[in-house]
C-alpha cells in the first residue's frame, strides 16, 4: 500500500516509523516531514495546511491510505477533503475535529452529555468578560476559544492576570479569531493524565496513559510549552480510575458526538485531571498528542496500520489492540529560548553509541548537513522493563545527541517516579 503522513513533528515520525513495521505499508511519503526523517519516510514538501496541494499529491501518487495528524489539517477538513477523491484516511472530518477547533464546543457538548469537567462561561463580548472577571474567585483560567498553538490557555493567579489575557486574547487578537471568544473557567488541581483512544466512531479503544510535561523548565517552572517530555504508562492512572474514565468520560464522548452526528473516528485525546471530584477533562484533542505518541506508539505490538484501518472501517471492536507491559520517557531537547525567540540552523550530530530511539521534529538539510529547524528540535525515547529503567535509559543517551543552545529538561518522569513510591 502507498501511505501518506500529513504533517512533520516529531509526532509523524514516530507514527512514520511505526508504519513502516507493517508488511502492508510499500511506500510512505510525509507532507512535509523533516530533514531527520527522510530516512524513514519520503518528504514531499507540501505544507500541511495546503489541503489542495496535499489533495493534488493523494491524486497523483494513487495513495491507497491517508494519516491526517496535525489539529490544523484536521479542522480544515482534510479528511473530507481526501474522502471526497477517494481516499480513506485516519482522523475525523471537520464537523468532529470541532470537538479540539472549538473550545466552546467542547465545553458546551460536556455541559450537556453530563461528562465532568471544569465549570465555565463563555464570553463573546469583552467588557462582559471584564465584568466577570470583578467577581471571580482565584486562580481562574482563561481560554481562547480556536487553536492557538497550545499557547492559547492562562492560569491567571490574579484578576489583574487575568484581564490582561482576556484583553490580550479579545481585543488585542494575540491568537487572530481564535480569540475572538474566550471560556473562562474554573481552576482544578490534581495530577494530569493524557490518554489517547483509538475509536471508530462505536468503539472505544484506550491506549496506553501518559503524562505530558509542559512547562518549559524544570520543576513545571517557565512557559507553557507544545511539551518537554513525557513518560508511559502514568502511574497515578491506576485501573480503577481508567474503568471511570471509561464510564463516565470516554464512552460518554463518543456517543454524544454520534448524537449531535459528529461521528468521530480516529485518535481521540482526553486530557484529564484527576481532581479529589473524579476524573475530570481539561480538553479534548481531535488527534495524537505531541510528545505522548513518542511514548505510546513505541509500547504498541499490535499492527498500527491494521488498528487505523479498523477505525476508518468500524471494525475496531474486532481488532486486537495489545500494548506491552514495559515503560517509555521521551526527553524533548529545544532550542535555546523555546517557547519565545529561539535561532536555528545549528547541526544536529548524533553520535555512533546512541541507542534509543530519536524523532525530529524541527529539522532541515542545509549543505549536506541536517541543522535545526524549529523550537523544539527533537525527542529521545527509551523504552524498558521498569519506568525508573526507561527514564535513566533516555537520560543516558539525551547527551549522545548535540546542538548549539540546546535545552532540556532534567526532570521528565520525576514526578511520576514519586507516584509509583
Ligand atoms: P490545554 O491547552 O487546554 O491543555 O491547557 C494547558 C494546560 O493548562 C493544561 O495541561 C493544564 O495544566 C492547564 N489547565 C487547563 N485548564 C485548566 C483548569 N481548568 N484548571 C487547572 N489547570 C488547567
Ligand atoms: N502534548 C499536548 C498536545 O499534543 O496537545
Amino acid at each position: 500500500m502507498k501511505i501518506m503522513v500529513v504533517g512533520g513533528g516529531g509526532r509523524e515520525h514516530a507514527i512514520v516509523k511505526k508504519i513502516k513495521q507493517s508488511p502492508a505499508a510499500e511506500e510512505i511519503y510525509v507532507l512535509p516531514g523533516n530533514a531527520g526523517m527522510s530516512a524513514d519516510a519520503t518528504c514531499v514538501s507540501i505544507g500541511a495546511k495546503d489541503l489542495d496541494g496535499i489533495v493534488a499529491f493523494a491524486k497523483e501518487k494513487k495513495i491507497d491510505y491517508a494519516i491526517v495528524a496535525p489539529d490544523d489539517p484536521l479542522v480544515l477538513g482534510a479528511v473530507d477533503r481526501l474522502n471526497e477523491i477517494g481516499v480513506p484516511c485516519f482522523g475525523p472530518r471537520a464537523n468532529a475535529a470541532i470537538i479540539e477547533g472549538s473550545k466552546i464546543f467542547s465545553k458546551n457538548l460536556m455541559k450537556k452529555y453530563k461528562i465532568p469537567t471544569a465549570a465555565y462561561e463563555v464570553f463573546t463580548e469583552l467588557d462582559a468578560a471584564l465584568a466577570y472577571l470583578a467577581t471571580s474567585s482565584y486562580p481562574t483560567v482563561v481560554k481562547a476559544d480556536g487553536l492557538a498553538l497550545g499557547k492559547g490557555v492562562v492560569i491567571a493567579n490574579t484578576r489583574e492576570e487575568a484581564e490582561n489575557a482576556v484583553r490580550s486574547m479579545m481585543e488585542d487578537r494575540a491568537f487572530g479569531d481564535s480569540g475572538s471568544r474566550v471560556v473562562i473557567e474554573e481552576f482544578l488541581t490534581g495530577p494530569e493524565v493524557s490518554v489517547l483512544a483509538f475509536t471508530d466512531g462505536k468503539t472505544v479503544v484506550p491506549m496506553i496513559s501518559s503524562m505530558d510535561h509542559k512547562r518549559a523548565l524544570d520543576g513545571d517552572e517557565g512557559l507553557n510549552t507544545g511539551g518537554m517530555g513525557t513518560i508511559a504508562p502514568n502511574p497515578y492512572y491506576t485501573k480503577d480510575i481508567a474503568e471511570q474514565c471509561m464510564k463516565e468520560i470516554f464512552l460518554p464522548t463518543v456517543d454524544a458526538m454520534n448524537a449531535e452526528g459528529r461521528t468521530f473516528k480516529g485518535c481521540l485525546y482526553f486530557g484529564l485531571m484527576l481532581t479529589a471530584g473524579g476524573p475530570k477533562v481539561i480538553e479534548y484533542n481531535c488527534r495524537f498528542g505531541d510528545p505522548e505518541t513518542q511514548v505510546v506508539l513505541p509500547l504498541l505490538e499490535s499492527d498500527l496500520l491494521t488498528v487505523m484501518m479498523a477505525c476508518t472501517n468500524g471494525t475496531l471492536a474486532e481488532t486486537e489492540v495489545k500494548f506491552s507491559e514495559k515503560s517509555a520517557c521521551c526527553v524533548i531537547l529545544a532550542s535555546g529560548g523555546y517557547p519565545k525567540a529561539y535561532e536555528s540552523g545549528f547541526e544536529i550530530k548524533v553520535s555512533e553509541d546512541f541507542a534509543a530511539e530519536l524523532y525530529v521534529a524541527g529539522a532541515k538539510e542545509k549543505d549536506g548537513k541536517t541543522v535545526t529547524a524549529g523550537g523544539r528540535v527533537l525527542g529521545v525515547t527509551a523504552v524498558a522493563d521498569t519506568l525508573p529503567e526507561a527514564i535513566a535509559e533516555a537520560y543516558a543517551n539525551v547527551p549522545k545527541v548535540t546542538f548549539k543552545n540546546a535545552h532540556y529538561r532534567k526532570d521528565i518522569g520525576k514526578k511520576a517516579l514519586a507516584a509509583l513510591k
